[in-house]
């Protein structure tokens, strides 16, 4: 899926390197864990990922394609490959929770009924079919996580990306999160999930990569 060779960010030039000489491969299909201490570098990498910011050093490979000399064109394209559920949600505040969810199907170019049912199915899924019609940026904090994860899934992405997913629902909650990402597994999605929840780490039989002050430890 993706490949990583001396892999360095620095947030700007005269800032220390927020990641370090990280050289790893995500196999496609492959179920990762991320874990490591805060200002490890977990969302850094993520955010490299994601391709939402581009490696200061070194090279980084996704499905095939170096990410540094890709035109914006074929980075978009690529873009639209991956679902995220950022640590801070990152959602429309304006925009309905419905209309959020929608987003990633929009940018794709297909709304028809096949899509609305997706999406109605999604939301009593997470539990949040009172709330379909309300804007995003008034719900609480539990509640923008869970339409964060519906809208990371509802475009059936190749490789989804998740940032403590549970960082902000109940144990009940979080159970189903897991237990939703490993049927999005068995179907072929490739997944890195970072989490500090020692409890979902231990319940998930997957590799586990570990950052400490920016570099991979395990
Ligand atoms: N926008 C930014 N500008 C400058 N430095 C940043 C920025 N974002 C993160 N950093 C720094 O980069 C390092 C890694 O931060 P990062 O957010 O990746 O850690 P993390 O492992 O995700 O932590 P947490 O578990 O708290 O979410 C930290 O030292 C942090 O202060
Ligand atoms: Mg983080």
């Amino acid at each position: 899926m993706f490949s990583l060779s001396g892999v360095g960010y620095r947030y700007g030039p005269a800032m220390p390197l927020a990641l370090k000489n990280l050289s790893l491969t995500v196999p496609q299909g492959s179920f990762h864990l991320l874990t490591g201490p805060s200002g490890a570098g977990k969302t850094t990498l993520f955010n490299l990922l994601t391709l939402a910011m581009l490696p200061t050093e070194g090279s980084l490979t996704f499905l095939g394609t170096d990410v540094a000399t890709a035109s914006r064109a074929e980075r978009a394209a690529l873009r639209r490959q991956i679902g995220v559920v950022w640590q801070d949600f990152r959602l429309l505040p304006h925009l309905t929770v419905r209309e959020n969810i929608s987003l990633p199907l929009q940018l794709q170019g297909t709304l028809g009924q096949a899509e609305h049912d997706a999406i109605a199915q999604l939301l009593g899924w997470v539990g949040l079919e009172a709330l379909a019609d309300r804007p995003a940026g008034g719900l609480s904090g539990g509640e923008q996580q869970r339409t964060a994860i519906a809208r990371a899934v509802v475009h059936h992405p190749k490789l989804l990306i998740a940032d403590e997913p549970t960082g902000n629902v109940d144990a009940a909650m979080a159970r189903k999160i897991l237990h939703l990402f490993t049927e999005l597994h068995k179907q072929g999605t490739t997944i890195v999930l970072a989490t500090h929840d020692s409890a979902l780490i231990g319940s998930k039989q997957a590799p586990v990569l570990t950052l400490a002050h920016g570099e991979l430890v395990a």
